[in-house]
């Protein structure tokens, strides 16, 4: 009967020949499930009956389904069963969940779990993205409202801000709206290192350094999670670029891999207890990492004491069976086929169902939790008005002064502004991608201006807008949506005569330069890492006119990551590296160039001289087997490796170990004021187990602000390699009035002190001298001060885990 059905549904829908299969294959699952429902009058209820009872309840096909998301292929849409005012919108919305129990709820979320009605399990929603939630904004068929969302800042604005409770804070008002839109799991925060500045979704993580990156995370899951709903660190892990990002064929060493890319993700799982990870698309010298089960298992449960569940990414992944038996619980968006291999696999004895009986219980112990499950009645009301400021506030707080030579900035004695570059009319509030937000509008810096009182000239303020509507409907249409940013419209040139007035006419120039970015594509070197011909035309001429009338010119950074300054930065007087700040973005930026904000934002990744001087340059983003390619439909998936040289050398490790001068350093930030360090103590001079270190920050300038101080550690030489100096420890003061101070302590504990000794898959902290050294940055070290560590430690034994099958020719330390 049911077959018939669908045979007639495929039918008259012109349903392709694979789809039709996939019905089929589902058709027989669900035949079993529905003779399930039938007999489930006395079952057991999820959250009445124990787990395990429920689980004892389950047939073989509800468990497949429940570890496999209910996404993609599972048949027609159900009628809708939610209240009155979602019916239309779920009749036509655009993703099929399931098979008569999931409604679609939300419209634009990444993808849902099945639910099992008879045993009392509802389904989940599961929404993207880290810097905002990511759903459709309107609704088909509900013209009467819109369900936008707040654009927060990007990860690299949070973590610059070296911030954790002003991260936490963006967390709460984020979860706020994850829960209000009726969502159960965010797909964030992405936390991968950023490796190399070319990384098309380096906006979407934090830092090249694991610790900022781990607590920054934490921070973030602490926040969404303390309103009751769950989130997904992505990608699990060594995603670091975008090219080949299904394919590639990531090779690291397992020291590599403990120190730097591991690192972050174990903090966050420690610290904050994430509901669910996400592995990520690559493989790991040569098995998927959602296949592999020292990843999802050894290290991320056992070792860290994972209690959540282990999600894939997004079609990630080859063999189900592989990934149930690694401990990757949930196969997302999900599809028949995999439930079909699943119940085969357990039937043939090639899957063993206690297996699978543990990847449920993970799940179900998560839907326990979940908002669906305490049948929240969420309003799809989240008070935006509100958030939209906590966005700004912390947008402010996380730019970077890069340059203020002769203190263009704050503005003083500034009315009227010369505004330049297409970016000052219309800001990138964040990537492109499922990192993208639906956000009702974004301020430009025009905006942002006028708004504060300034005066913006007014011959580039009508003919900048005008340029942009016309060269935008020029624009040929995006290919696949979401996943390319438009191309960059071209600057608009200035005529020499008019350039001249501008600078009779405003008191300073501002000139903002853009970048966007996403996933499915790492950055180019030409015109996006370098700036385009037009953009350095652009600065040589403002500057000059400005200059030649002694006044002077600022750029705004209006990008996710890093770009090449150190060509252009003589030229202009102020840098302020706004990020992609969200949208409210021209309203914070003047915050900042105003004076209302001080800069207290630090990089929390390195801007290098030149590209060539980025330590994993050379192999980056890898090489391809265009040999070994295959045809997919009309498609080309293309074999391709990286191997990680550059070891644990990424970012600050490698500039300082092998003295190459950055344009800016890790950690570097300036601000309106100044600050001086002093009165480093430590509370011992031999390491027993602890040690803290205070230092006292004190504001010796003029303005009122906020300072970053870092905890870096030089570690004895010994048996093992180790870089001139880590990052250790972090914390900001609060505001400071001249002349205040504010004592900040810092805790080290074994781990701290240790290395990764591979040999023995142990934190080894080698006996000898340790040199604690508090700075403004990487390269301004302000108190330094020793104490020893009498014999050597293992701060911590692991299992055997991760070891590469090929040799790599790594860096070394010189
Ligand atoms: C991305 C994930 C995202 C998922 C769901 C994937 O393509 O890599 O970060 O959460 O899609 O949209």
């Amino acid at each position: 009967m049911l077959i018939n059905q669908l045979t007639h549904y495929a039918m008259n829908n012109h349903t392709p020949v694979w789809k039709f299969v996939s019905l089929l294959v589902l058709c027989c699952v669900l035949r079993s499930y529905c003779n399930a429902q039938a007999s489930g009058q006395n079952a057991p209820q999820l959250g009445k009956a124990s787990v395990k009872q429920v689980i004892a309840a389950m047939t073989l096909e509800e468990k497949a389904m429940l570890v496999v998301g209910a996404g993609r292929g599972f048949g027609p849409r159900p009628p809708a069963q939610s209240p009155a005012k979602r019916d239309s919108a779920q009749k036509t919305a655009t993703q099929g969940p399931m098979i008569g129990q999931t409604e679609q709820k939300v419209p634009g979320a990444a993808g849902v779990t099945h639910a099992i009605p008879r045993l009392g399990i509802p389904a989940m929603v599961l929404s993207d993205g880290p810097a905002g939630v990511r759903i459709s904004p309107i609704r088909k068929g509900d013209s009467s409202r819109t369900y936008y969302a707040t654009a927060f800042p990007v990860g690299t604005l949070l973590a610059s801000s070296w911030d954790t409770d002003l991260v936490r804070q963006v967390g709460v008002a984020f979860g706020h709206e994850v829960h209000e839109y009726g969502i159960d799991i965010l797909l964030g925060p992405g936390m991968n290192i950023h490796r190399n500045p070319l990384g098309g979704r380096n906006f979407e993580y934090y830092s090249e350094d694991p610790l900022v990156t781990g607590k920054m995370a934490a921070a973030m899951v602490e926040g969404i999670q303390s309103n009751g709903v769950g989130t997904s660190i992505k990608h699990y892990v060594a995603n670091n670029q975008e090219t080949h990002r299904n394919t590639i064929n990531t090779i690291v060493s397992e020291r590599a891999m403990r120190e730097i890319y591991l690192r972050g993700f174990e903090i966050a799982v420690k610290d904050a207890h994430p509901w669910t990870v996400m592995t990520s698309y690559n493989k790991l010298d040569g098995t998927y990492t959602s296949e592999r089960h020292d990843l999802v298992t050894t290290i991320l449960r056992k070792e860290w004491g994972f209690k959540g569940f282990v999600m894939t990414d997004w079609g990630g992944g080859h063999n189900p069976i592989a990934q149930m038996k690694a401990g990757n619980d949930l196969l997302m968006p999900g599809n028949p086929n995999q439930v079909k291999a699943i119940i085969d696999a357990v039937d043939n004895k090639q899957l063993d169902e206690s297996i699978l009986n543990a990847n449920v219980e993970h799940i179900l112990n998560i839907i326990l939790r979940s908002p669906a499950f305490k049948d929240y009645k969420y309003s799809d009301a989240p008070d935006l008005k509100k958030d939209a400021q906590v966005s700004r506030m912390a947008a402010a707080q996380g730019m970077v002064l890069l340059k203020n030579s002769g203190a263009p900035l704050p503005f003083h004695g500034v009315t009227k502004v010369a505004l330049f570059g297409n970016t000052s009319y219309d800001m990138i509030a964040g990537g492109t991608g499922s990192g993208n937000v639906n956000k009702a509008y974004v301020i430009s810096l025009a905006q942002g201006l006028q708004n504060a009182g300034l005066q913006v000239e007014a011959s580039l303020l009508k003919a900048y807008p005008a340029y942009l509507a016309d060269a935008k409907a020029k624009q040929p249409k995006p290919v696949r949506g979401m996943f390319r940013p438009a191309p960059p419209i071209p600057q608009m040139t200035i005529a020499d005569a008019d350039l001249q007035q501008d600078a009779a006419d405003a008191d300073i120039a501002v000139i903002t330069i853009g970048r966007n970015a996403g996933e499915g594509a790492d950055r180019t070197l030409p015109d996006d890492y370098y700036l385009s011909d037009a953009e350095k035309a652009l600065i040589k001429n403002v500057s000059g006119a400005f200059h030649a009338k002694g006044k002077k010119v600022v750029v705004v950074l209006n990008i996710g990551g890093v770009i090449e300054v150190a060509g252009w930065r003589d030229e202009v007087d102020g840098i302020l590296l706004a990020w992609q700040p969200g949208l409210e973005a021209g309203n914070a930026i003047t915050d900042v160039l105003s004076g209302k904000v001080d800069p207290s934002g630090k990089l929390a990744t390195t801007f290098a001289m030149d590209y060539k001087d980025v330590p994993s340059a050379k192999n980056f983003p890898g090489k391809e087997f265009p040999d070994q390619a295959v045809k997919v439909g009309n498609r080309t998936i293309m074999p391709a490796e990286v191997t990680y040289e550059d070891g644990i050398y990424v970012g600050y490790r490698y500039y300082s170990t092998y003295k190459v001068t950055p344009a800016y350093a890790f950690g570097y930030g300036l601000s309106y004021t100044s600050f001086g360090y002093s009165h480093l103590k430590l509370s011992s001079p031999t390491f027993k187990g602890k040690l803290y270190a205070t230092v006292i920050i004190t504001n010796t300038g003029k303005a009122a602000g906020k300072e970053v101080a870092e905890l870096y550690l030089s570690a004895p030489a010994g048996k093992l390699d180790k870089p001139v100096l880590e990052l250790k420890g972090f914390a900001k003061t609060r505001l400071l009035q001249p002349g205040e101070s504010q004592t900040l302590r810092f805790e080290l504990n074994a781990r701290a002190l240790a290395s990764y000794d591979t040999a023995k898959e142990a934190w080894l902290a080698e006996a000898g001298n340790y040199t604690v050294r508090i700075g403004a940055s990487s390269t301004d070290i302000r108190q330094t001060a020793k104490f020893k560590l009498i014999k050597g430690t293992v701060a911590e034994q692991d299992e055997k885990a991760l070891a590469p099958e090929v040799a790599i020719n790594e860096l070394r330390g010189k």
